[in-house]
């Protein structure tokens, strides 16, 4: 996949193509990550990219030309067609199936924006959508762009080894995740669940599968509201 960061600070986006799974990613050729700078498509002394918003009030506004040239340099690097996504709090909220959905894409251009954020007529002329990670503000979209990259890159098959594929991350199938254990058996006083050591795979994954579905009823109800229980796991909460 072939994404584009529009961003001001390009340096931030080395949390991702230097550490971990979305580092190896790069290094395997499964994720390619452009950085384009507004700056560079400044032309004044100062490399000018925020001015005062009309209408007055506090803070400072992205100005459109330098976003749009950026914007267009861009969609070029990742080969001309991409999803442009303006990452803010007024954005439609990221769920794994926004993230699976997304992973289909080709290529995709991310907008950080910084300061009170961008002169709309730039969303209105350039973005396809605006995304927002949750209800809270942060200073700028770089690290929602960074989350959203992080996601999508662990649905691109082959970026996940066999043993952590993405069917087995929490969400796959719309629950949380059960709990995990590893050695020591006994830690402070507290054992492992007995079942995990007895290698019979079928009662894990039921054992597994409980522990997902009452984690779930338990911390996030409304991920259940829209979900049909399968008789099994109907039959897995009555126990
Ligand atoms: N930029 C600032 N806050 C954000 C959020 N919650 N989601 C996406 N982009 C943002």
């Amino acid at each position: 996949m072939r994404i584009g960061a529009v961003t001001i600070f390009p340096e931030m986006f080395r949390a991702i193509t230097d550490y971990g799974v979305t580092s190896r990613a790069v290094s395997e050729g499964l994720l390619q990550l452009e950085t384009v700078n507004p700056r560079a498509f400044t032309a004044d002394r100062h490399r000018t990219v925020d001015d005062r918003p009309y209408g007055g009030g506090p803070g400072m506004v992205m100005k459109p030309e330098p976003l749009e040239a950026a914007l267009d340099s861009a969609v070029d690097a990742v080969g001309g067609s991409a999803r442009v996504v303006y990452l803010s709090p007024q954005g439609r909220l990221l769920d794994q199936s926004l993230v699976e959905a997304l992973a289909e894409e080709p290529a995709l251009v991310l907008l950080s924006g910084r300061y009170e954020g961008v002169d709309e007529r730039v969303i209105e002329a350039r973005v396809d959508d605006e995304i927002s990670i949750g209800d809270y503000v942060l200073s700028g979209g770089e690290l929602a762009s960074m989350v959203l990259v992080d996601a999508v890159v662990r649905q691109i098959p082959g970026v996940l080894g066999h043993s952590q594929s993405a069917a087995e991350d929490s969400f796959a199938d719309g629950l949380l995740d059960c709990p995990h254990y590893t050695r020591p058996e006994r830690f402070h006083d507290r054992p492992v669940p007995e079942v995990l050591l007895q290698g019979d795979h079928e009662r894990i994954r039921r054992w597994r599968l409980k522990a997902s579905l009452e984690r779930t009823l338990a911390r996030r109800p409304d991920l259940l509201e829209g979900r049909v229980l399968s008789k099994e796991e109907q039959e897995l909460l009555a126990e």
